[in-house]
């Protein structure tokens, strides 16, 4: 095979865990370049100290008191009670034999023993009557516009209540590889036209589905009244507190209210009134900064970017006059509501401003709900906000308004075991376990700013400044932070950091206990008292990832290695209807050379720390937005980037359509790797995969 081409250049190392094309269409290369946390805030060692003088400091101690207070309507930690939302449907189980890990190469998807797959929509399938069936060689901006989007991440079904035989398919598409998507020659061309395609094949898309009966694989429904496309192009509103902030101003938008799209969205979550949340995370890379210091900590240069959307929009340059603020109207947790294709997307500014991954949402006993968010950057934080309103059952105008004003925290973990026990090698201590307490550092109260020297908007703005100025804990990059919808408990990935404790960064800590930590951990936390609305916790590490055939420092809460599948870069997290944990992954190929996987952790009893690998994606793949409907015996997952790393005219990938002679390709079908949301179901009579 020739040289992999490249349309856009790459920085052409990826420090070992991921295939370079990822690194810079996904993250902007965000880990060949410099660590965006500088700051000297402390580390674990001074924080049990710290966080006691630190509260009373910022004359915390009553505000923080009122936060604890108990009461009202017991609506309890579960997410079920969804107003939209109906269980998972059927009388199925999704009992499986864990698969064999799968080495990297391999371009197919595997199931379990008993199970079948199909997709149920691809990159550029139609989502309106009037849009033309996909084909590659013909693209254009008004076509996507109309069409399934790129690199489909974050996942739901959310199926309509009674009947059970339809719903609403909700994907975000996070980001998109200019080398896949366009035969280079066209691209060289047609640079403006593949700029503006590009912005249509991000945003979200919103698609009804229907089915026989529960159980039976979903199909998309061409054309129906829901089915809507959010893109770069879109407007949002903007609430919150920073809403008509100087700070959010454009000439384009004097008023600071309205933004048009949102990019690179990754993870989510879908709220108890119905709502999908979604993080802006890698914003940083489409715009072209100032070079001042708040751009250096989001990791934004001063340099043309690679994507030159600057060059078709000015707005992507805060070099051009008016357009200074463009860049701080990204980076925000979005709000949608999917049943209306008419409504208006909301940026929320309460829940701050940095690479969100996704948000999930708990409702308090009091009623009041919380938002966790991680933002995943090396040595960046982990966020909650507490809403300010109370939930109201069935009342979705007034929910949908409970995340524009509350308080927003950030987290603050200590250790219990002496400081020499943290080895770097991730040696478990001497009390038999990683644990400890934390709490969690105001940043915003009662609608003031709690951080010396930062007012509110800049609070809420520049979120990752405040975090350093009250001393948050840096970890190893934040991904899902979902909390449990059986228990409450909240699970936090840290997917990898191969700085930490390197030369001049933050040094290993028990709550991230593994020294250039390549595979990732995932942490277990629990609110005092289990309510939500608490500002301190518990926390202890419930795996500390690797393949334990090869890998000392791998850590399974005390479950036997050698009855764990292996599993490295946790990413995504989802929940089953018993309380299992499942964990798909972003990174496994460069790792411990296994395409990347969808894991179930059992959390509870004599099997707790078991990791099961339920199914692997194709070459060039990860795993996202994982769903599971274990009463229906179904699983879903986004088949994120496919073949990257191979280019249009050389695929490495030919998921899912698997057509291996163009001439011979069907109407609608691709020669190459396409990003799609499959189905996994038990086969049963009638079930036919739909490939
Ligand atoms: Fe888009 Fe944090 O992965
Ligand atoms: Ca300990
Ligand atoms: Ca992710």
């Amino acid at each position: 095979m020739s040289p992999i081409r490249t349309f856009l250049p790459m920085l052409g190392h990826t420090r070992g865990n991921r295939d370079a094309a990822t690194c810079h269409f996904k993250c902007g290369d965000a880990c060949a370049k410099d660590v965006c946390n500088t700051s000297s805030n402390g580390y674990f060692r001074d924080i049990a100290d710290g966080a006691l003088s630190r509260r009373s400091i910022l004359g915390l101690g009553a505000a923080a008191s009122a936060a604890l207070v108990v009461g009202g309507q017991s609506i309890g930690a579960s997410n079920a009670t969804a107003d939209t939302i109906v269980a998972p449907q059927g009388g199925g189980k999704l009992a499986f034999k864990a698969i064999a890990p799968v080495p990297r190469t391999v371009d197919a998807v595997t199931v379990p023993e008993g199970y079948d797959w199909a997709p149920i929509i691809r990159w550029g399938d139609p989502l309106f009557n009037n849009t033309a069936a996909f084909d590659i060689t013909k693209q254009s901006a008004k076509r996507q516009a109309g069409q399934f989007g790129y690199n489909n991440d974050y996942l739901n079904i959310i199926v309509d209540k009674y009947s059970g035989r339809s719903g609403l398919l909700v994907a975000n598409h996070e980001y998109t590889n200019e080398d896949l998507m366009f035969d280079s020659v066209w691209f060289e061309a047609n640079k403006t036209e593949a700029a503006k395609i590009a912005m249509e094949a991000h945003g979200f898309s919103i698609v009804e589905v229907k089915r026989v009966k529960s159980g039976t694989p979903w199909e998309y429904v061409r054309g129906a009244e829901r089915n809507r496309r959010i893109t770069a192009t879109t407007p949002f509103t903007v609430d919150g507190p920073a809403a008509g902030s100087e700070l959010l101003k454009t000439v384009a938008d004097p008023t600071g209210r309205t933004v048009l799209g949102t990019l690179n969205n990754c993870a989510g979550g879908t709220t108890p009134w119905g709502t999908v949340l979604s993080g802006e995370e890698n914003f940083n890379q489409y715009f072209r900064g100032q070079g001042s210091a708040s751009d250096a900590r989001y990791g934004i240069a001063d340099a043309a970017t690679e994507r030159r959307w600057e060059d078709v929009d000015p707005r992507f340059s805060a070099r051009n006059p008016g357009y200074e603020n463009e860049i701080n109207r990204f980076g925000w947790i979005v709000e949608i509501d999917p049943q209306n294709p008419n409504s208006t997307p909301v940026k929320h500014t309460a829940l701050g401003r940095f690479k969100h991954e996704g948000a999930n949402v708990r409702i308090a006993d009091d009623g009041r709900v919380v938002a966790y968010s991680g933002d995943d950057e090396r040595f960046d934080y982990v966020y909650k906000f507490i809403s300010k309103d109370k939930y109201r059952r069935g009342d979705r105008r007034h929910n949908m308004r409970l995340l524009s004003a509350g308080d927003l925290y950030v987290a603050k973990f200590a250790g219990n075991s002496p400081v020499a026990e943290i080895d770097g090698a991730a040696t478990v201590p001497a009390d038999g376990s990683f644990d400890g307490t934390g709490t969690w550092i105001p940043l915003t109260l009662d609608g003031e700013s709690m951080v010396p020297g930062m007012s509110l908007e800049e609070v809420l703005v520049y979120t990752r400044l405040a975090g350093d100025k009250v001393g948050a804990t840096k970890m190893d990059r934040p991904e899902d932070v979902e909390p449990s919808p059986v228990t409450g408990k909240l699970y936090i990935a840290l997917t990898n950091n191969t700085q930490r404790n390197t030369t001049g960064k933050a040094t290993v800590d028990e709550a991230n206990p593994r020294t250039k930590n390549r595979d990732g951990h995932v942490i277990e936390l629990t609110e005092r008292n289990n309510n939500a609305t608490a500002t301190s916790f518990n926390w202890n590490i419930l795996l500390v990832a690797g393949d334990p055939t090869k890998d000392a420092s791998t850590y399974f809460s005390g479950f036997p290695k050698d009855k764990v599948s292996p599993i490295s870069c946790p990413d995504n997290l989802a929940f089953d209807s018993k309380g299992n944990l499942w964990i798909s992954t972003d990174g496994q190929p460069g790792t411990i050379g296994y395409c990347d996987a969808l894991h179930k952790v059992t959390l509870t009893g004599s099997q707790r720390g078991k990791v099961e690998q339920f199914l692997a994606v194709p070459a060039g793949a990860e795993t996202c937005g994982p769903l599971i409907h274990d009463r229906d015996g179904s699983v879903f997952v986004s088949v994120q980037h496919p073949g990257e790393g191979g280019t249009f005219q050389e695929p490495t990938s030919f998921f899912p359509d698997y057509v291996m002679n163009p001439s011979k390709a069907k109407r609608g079908d691709v020669y190459g790797p396409r990003p799609s949301v499959i189905q996994v179901f038990t086969k049963a009579k009638g079930h036919g995969p739909k490939k």
